[in-house]
């Protein structure tokens, strides 16, 4: 299939299970995760977190994972882990991730579900492993040679997915890829041995993207990124050193006017207004004026997440309880599945 195909076909799906979820969430359970490289942004927010907790609270069954084990997929080093795993767990439920009805663990915590890794990766050739678009794109960023786990990072994604028999995995475009080799394998496995897996659907998100400061996307190594956990003070020193233009009116247009619009989108998702009426009613005011509003906004939106950030950190007995049992439920999910899967393939002794 062509790649336009492809991506049709995706879409698709994912509408169909879109308006499947509106009817019936209980139907489906939901794997997510994240890397813990760093604190989580207002991009990571906008782009996930808030619909993830939308689904939750929905009935969704939701489980996270902290991809500790994928951290050293383009970097050497796991410097200051078990600091951002924890900060993680706080970020979730300062933005409304209820530990009552989410599992989140760690990779590291769940030897079983590491343990897929290796009947999976006799289901995958290395023309399709090499062949993934985000594997080549990390490589290349990262100036190092391709390592072994890097290459092999998606088909490892693959046991995030199906330990749990996630069916739903919110994903970008970008990421199709990775959903795609993962119903592979499930299919594969379960023809060649018996059927254990869902095929899961990656649900293609409509959410606007927030743009970073400096009007690409945001992350924190481009230095364009508003932390969750940046205190109001912090916020304000990023938005005002942020990048805008010579000319004095404002007006929203991507294109020609990457900072100051990228200032005015920041300022639309959290205030819920338009950017061309934000634009229009700032006009003249400039560019300090529109920093002034954008601060203003920002830090209002995140205030409540903010507050509660701080109540949690004040606790960090309880952030390591809500791991510990995240870890312990996802371990015993891991351990059945595995049990499942040495069943098919006749590995009881
Ligand atoms: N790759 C994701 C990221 O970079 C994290 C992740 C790990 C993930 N395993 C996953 C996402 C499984 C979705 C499904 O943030």
């Amino acid at each position: 299939m062509a790649e336009s195909d492809t991506f049709l076909a995706s879409k698709r799906k994912s509408d169909e299970t879109w308006a499947e979820l509106e009817k019936n969430p209980e139907h489906f359970i939901m794997l997510t995760g994240d890397r813990p490289t760093g604190r989580l942004h207002m991009g990571h927010y906008f782009g996930t977190i808030r619909e993830r907790v939308r689904l939750q609270d929905a009935g969704v069954t939701t489980r996270i994972v902290i991809a500790d084990y994928q951290v050293i997929t383009d970097r050497d080093s796991t410097e200051h882990i078990a600091d951002n795993v924890r900060n993680m767990v706080i970020d979730y439920l300062a933005c409304g991730i209820d530990p009552e009805k989410t599992i989140i663990f760690t990779h590291s915590a769940i030897p079983e579900l590491n343990q897929l890794m290796l009947p999976f990766l006799s289901l995958v050739t290395e023309a399709e492993l090499l062949r993934n678009p985000t594997v080549k794109s990390e490589q290349e960023a990262s100036g190092h040679s391709l390592t072994g786990l890097l290459l092999t990072y998606p088909v490892h994604q693959a046991c995030d997915i199906l330990f749990c028999k996630g069916n739903i995995v919110p994903v970008g475009k970008d990421q199709l890829p990775h959903i795609e080799q993962t119903r592979q394998i499930a299919r594969r496995f379960n023809e060649r041995y018996a059927p254990v897996f869902p095929e899961p659907v990656g649900l293609l998100n409509e959410a606007v993207e927030i743009p970073g400061l400096d009007g690409r996307k945001m992350s924190k190594s481009y230095g364009n990124a508003i932390a969750l956990s940046a205190t109001a003070e912090e916020t304000a020193k990023l938005i005002k050193k942020s990048q805008t233009d010579s000319e004095r009116f404002i007006t929203f247009d991507k294109e020609n006017r990457p900072g100051v619009s990228a200032l005015l989108t920041t300022a639309a998702l959290t205030t819920g207004r338009r950017e061309e009426d934000i634009a229009a009613e700032i006009g003249n005011d400039g560019a300090g004026a529109l920093k002034r509003y954008v601060t203003e906004s920002v830090n209002a939106y995140l205030a409540p997440i903010r507050e509660r950030r701080a109540q949690l950190e004040a606790d960090m007995d309880y952030i390591e309880d809500v791991l510990h049992e995240g870890n312990k439920q996802a371990r015993l999910i891991a351990q059945e599945t595995l049990d499942q899967v040495r069943e098919a393939m006749g590995m009881v002794y």
